[in-house]
């Protein structure tokens, strides 16, 4: 059984249909990514995920538990986390008190102290510039932190999405490589690009998504080596 499990799918906006029976799995100590082109309901398919838009149809099954219908907050508590596009980070707080945020479910806020050592281990750079206001780093800093913070709410899931958008490409492998290590540690990752190229590097497990489905699913490398793919996605 895998350790998240999305089954069917279907959500919106208002009477707006986005999703159109989306169904993934997410195993344990894997790295998957969802990739698709912009406007295809990725981001829409994280917020329902996490609760912060009701699924209409399917299911949502964590850890062998239907957990669709659950609020944003407890899903949190249960250890389901989302890095939001475009960080939302406060940026007038210095970075510690960001990764303090963080720390809002209940079993994240009995381990704040050593959740902080753990994030500062992973990203030396975020502890040199603990006292430094968020707002003033760099683009690639600030998604740092934004992922950081998300470890910070002790994630057994943690879905990232756009961890490229914006970002030089050097930064972007840096960070690329920190999941790697996060996938050590024991978090379960899903990681929604449009960058189709690298997240296929990188990434264990891909599944393509288009207006709202799942439309082909497969171990990256295969993915990667699909005819489809490669002429829709990567250009060749
Ligand atoms: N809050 C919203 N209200 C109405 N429509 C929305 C809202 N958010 C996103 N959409 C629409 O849903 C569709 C899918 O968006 P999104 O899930 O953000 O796609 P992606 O993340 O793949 O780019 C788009 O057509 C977008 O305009
Ligand atoms: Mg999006």
């Amino acid at each position: 059984m895998a350790l998240l499990e999305v089954r069917n799918v279907t959500s919106g906006y208002g009477d707006l249909q986005i999703l159109w029976g989306a169904s993934l799995d997410l195993e344990e100590g894997r790295l998957t990514t969802l990739v698709g082109a912009n406007g295809s309901g990725k981001t829409t398919l994280l917020r329902t995920i996490v609760g912060q838009i009701k699924p209409w149809d399917g299911q949502v099954i964590f850890q062998g538990k239907d957990v669709s219908k659950l609020p944003s907050y407890t899903k949190a508590d249960m250890g389901l986390i989302m890095v939001p596009e475009g960080r939302q980070l406060f940026t007038d707080m210095t970075v510690q008190e960001n990764l303090e945020m963080g720390a809002t479910p209940k079993r994240a806020r009995a381990h704040m102290k050593q959740n902080l050592e753990k994030v500062f281990d992973i990203f030396p750079r975020l502890k040199e510039r603990a006292d430094q206001k968020a707002g003033t780093m760099s683009g690639g800093e600030q998604q740092m932190l934004a992922v950081a913070r998300g470890i910070m709410s002790e994630p057994t899931v943690l879905m990232i999405d756009e961890l490229s958008l914006g970002l030089a490409p050097v930064l972007t492998l840096d960070l690329f490589m920190s999941l790697r290590r996060l996938i050590k540690e024991g978090i379960t990752i899903l990681l929604v690009e449009q960058n189709v190229r690298m997240a296929l590097k990188v990434s264990d497990y891909a599944y393509v998504f288009q207006e709202g489905k799942v439309e082909m699913h497969g171990p990256s490398k295969e993915i990667e080596n699909n005819e489809e793919v490669r002429r829709a996605y990567l250009g060749i």
